[in-house]
């Protein structure tokens, strides 16, 4: 809580719909003042006004587009300011596609938004929490990091996709260790099939229209919230919402030591006699 008894302001990109604007609602709802971040700007002006009228609270937006580098500065330049208690690294897009078909410049706009917007971000607002002494930074990725050994077939085409959602688990889980001790929490959250616009483009481009979400079903976005801002609440690092098992997330850190402890000397036994293969 900041002197005046609010939560302070928490920052969401990707506010325009699906689980950033369902943040924006809960947060509202508990007193945080937002600042909304994404590129249709007419979507985050409706929200805004609702929640000024509905919860009372402050409410700013910015128009931009994460994958431009102009853009992402200005909103660094927003994260890093004083007020700044929370940041939701939400803002995603998908590019799905057969690898060798779809447009190389998608691949790199979801690197841009999926990879470097967090990294970037994070970067921005965790120096200010730390100085203030409380601060959380909350990262989308997906149950989709953990799919690399599944063919596609009902899962998507989704290599570059799935790697951007690895990239945010271990970049989490590592600053999370890295933070331990210090008064700022880090998450990873990691929906499942989520009923969102998600689905409905690769992300290049906004979805234009009214407010869809696809017909593929999954959970509803406030139920992903809700997890997220529980797990918040007892420190849990990975938060994955439709996992009963919570073990499991022990049981993924079992498997990574077993792998770690691989770290010797030189190569294994059946490494050693490999020939260079004929391709
Ligand atoms: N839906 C699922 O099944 C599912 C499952 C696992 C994880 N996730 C993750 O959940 C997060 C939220 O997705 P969602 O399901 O809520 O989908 P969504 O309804 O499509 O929302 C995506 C949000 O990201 C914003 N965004 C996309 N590209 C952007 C860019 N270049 N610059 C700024 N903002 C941008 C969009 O706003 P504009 O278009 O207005 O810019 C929109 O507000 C994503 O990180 C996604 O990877 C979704």
């Amino acid at each position: 809580m900041t002197e005046n008894g609010r939560p302070g302001t928490a920052v969401v990109t990707g506010a325009s719909s699906g689980i950033g604007a369902e943040y924006a609602r809960r947060l509202a709802g508990h007193g945080w003042d937002l600042v909304l971040v994404a590129r249709r700007a007419q979507r985050l002006a409706e929200l805004a006004a609702g929640l000024r009228e509905r919860a009372g609270t402050a409410v700013e937006t910015v128009e931009a587009d994460l994958a431009e580098p102009a853009d992402l500065d200005r909103v660094a330049e927003r994260v890093a300011a004083e007020d700044v208690a929370l940041l939701v690294n939400n803002a995603g897009i998908n590019g799905y596609g057969p690898f060798a078909e779809v447009d190389a410049a998608l691949l790199t706009k979801v690197v841009d938004v999926n990879v470097v917007a967090p990294t970037v971000l994070t970067r921005a607002a965790v120096p200010a929490m730390l100085a203030r002494g409380r601060g959380a930074v909350i990262n989308v990725a997906s149950l989709l990091a953990f799919a690399g050994s599944l063919p596609p077939g009902v899962l998507p085409h989704r290599a570059v996709y799935g790697g951007t959602k690895g990239y945010v688990v271990t970049f989490t889980r590592t600053l999370a260790a890295e933070l331990a001790g210090t008064p700022v929490r880090v998450q990873v959250v990691c929906p499942g099939l989520t009923a969102t616009e998600f689905h409905l483009g690769t992300g290049e481009t906004p979805v234009r229209g009214e407010r869809r979400v696809h017909d593929e079903g999954g959970m509803p976005a406030a139920d992903v919230v809700t997890a997220s801002l529980a797990a918040l609440a007892t420190g849990e690092v990975v938060c994955v919402p439709g996992l009963e098992d919570a073990d499991a997330v022990e049981r993924l850190a079992a498997a990574e030591l077993a792998l770690r402890q691989a770290a010797g000397t030189a190569a294994a036994p059946r490494y050693r006699a490999a020939e260079v293969p004929d391709l």
